[in-house]
Formats: structure tokens, sequence, C-alpha cells
């Protein structure tokens, strides 16, 4: 079965990357990730994609400001002929023309159920952070669309988790992330169907409906 050729943007440890590495491995999903691309050269995330011999690169954001950031990310993108885009705890904003590049095929994994807990200065600890000071009895994660807002996107898959009482940042932390990894690779999988109907001459020209 074809395949769809997918990129990675990360920026931490990479256990989201590792879930869709692994998926892809197993065959649960009809992808292959050809390229994982950080801002950050100490980003373990590389090392992952290093040792499964997939194509890592750290761009580094001092040798390409501004907009020139992006036009890199898209050169390297292109030459591997990547169909869909992955946010795996990527802390840069994607600028106007990456987004165009990719329209409705950036895909991007949230600590919280969006609309909450998002947005700007929201993204790891900090969203845990946030949850537990509100008080709120369930939070969980959420996989989007990418769009020129921040967590902004059409919502394709979310799953939510109880928040107990005696919950750390760390204990939260681990809840969700569990979640994460499994509605990553379900998104991921159900994506790639489509993009493969578009393949076929199917009508589906994005992830989303
Ligand atoms: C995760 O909490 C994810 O929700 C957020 O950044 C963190 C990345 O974790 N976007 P990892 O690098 O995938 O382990």
């Amino acid at each position: 079965m074809h395949k769809v050729k997918i990129g990675v943007l990360v920026s931490g440890g990479g256990t989201n990357l590792q879930s869709v590495l692994d998926a892809c491995e197993k065959g649960e999903v009809s992808a292959e990730v050809v390229l994982v691309v950080s801002n950050r050269r100490e980003a373990y995330a590389l090392e992952r994609a290093k040792k499964m011999g997939i194509r890592n690169e750290y761009v580094d954001p001092s040798k390409f400001p501004g907009e020139e950031y992006d036009k890199e990310l898209m050169r390297i993108f292109r030459e591997e002929g990547v169909k869909l885009v992955v946010l795996a705890g990527y802390l840069r904003v994607l600028s106007p023309g990456f987004i165009e590049e990719f329209r409705n095929r950036i895909i991007n994994i949230h600590p919280s159920l969006i609309p909450d807990f998002c947005g700007k200065g929201y993204y790891g600890e900090r969203v845990h952070k946030a949850v537990l000071k509100s008080g709120v009895k369930k939070t969980g994660a959420t996989v989007h669309i990418v769009d020129e807002g921040t967590d902004t996107g059409p919502i394709l898959l979310q799953e939510s988790v109880p928040v107990l009482k005696d919950d750390t940042v760390e204990t939260l932390q681990r809840r969700v992330l569990a979640v994460e990894h499994k509605i990553l690779v379900k998104a991921v999988g159900e994506c790639c169907l489509r993009l493969v109907n578009e393949n076929n001459g199917g009508n589906d020209e994005a992830c989303t409906d």
C-alpha cells in the first residue's frame, strides 16, 4: 500500500515522535517518517530519528533569521517529498508561507482539551500548571490542523483524562502524554488514509473534512 511521506518538526525529547515512528515500523499506519527537523541542536528527538536511520536535521535559527527559517524548512521538506507535516512538541511559530505550502496537511498535538488552556504561552508544563491551578476535574489532549493562529485550527481528535486531587504537574503530564501518543498515532493514520485516497484519485485533499 502507498506510504505517505511524513516530516516531523520537534524541539524536545520526542516521545510523541517515537510513538509515530513505532506505529510506522509496526505497519499500524500507511506512512513513513522521512525527515525529522529541530530548531534545537540538543533535542533528543533528533537522536531518536538517528537511531532509526531517518534523516534528522538541526536547522540553526541564528543562520536563518526571520522568514528565511521556514524557507529553509520548505526546501528540505520538498527535497524529501513530504506530504504530511507533524508538529510533535515543536516550539516555533510557523510562517504563513509554510502553512500555505502545506495547507490542511499540518497537524499538531496539544496537551489540553482545546479551546481550554491553549494559545500564546500555553505549552509543555505551563499547560498542566494552569490546569491544576484552575481546579478543573478533567483535561486531556487534542490533535488539530495547524492554521495561522495559535492552537486554532480544526480539531481532528481529542481524548480526556481525569485530574486527581493529589496530582502534581509531573503526574498529570504523564497521564496526558500517554493519551497524546495514542491520539497522535490515530490522527496520523486517519490523515494518511485520506491522503492515500487523494493519491488514488479520491476527492480528499487534506486531513480534515
Ligand atoms: C508534549 O507535552 C506535547 O503535548 C507538547 O510538547 C510536549 C512534547 O513532548 N506539544 P515530546 O517531545 O513529544 O516528548
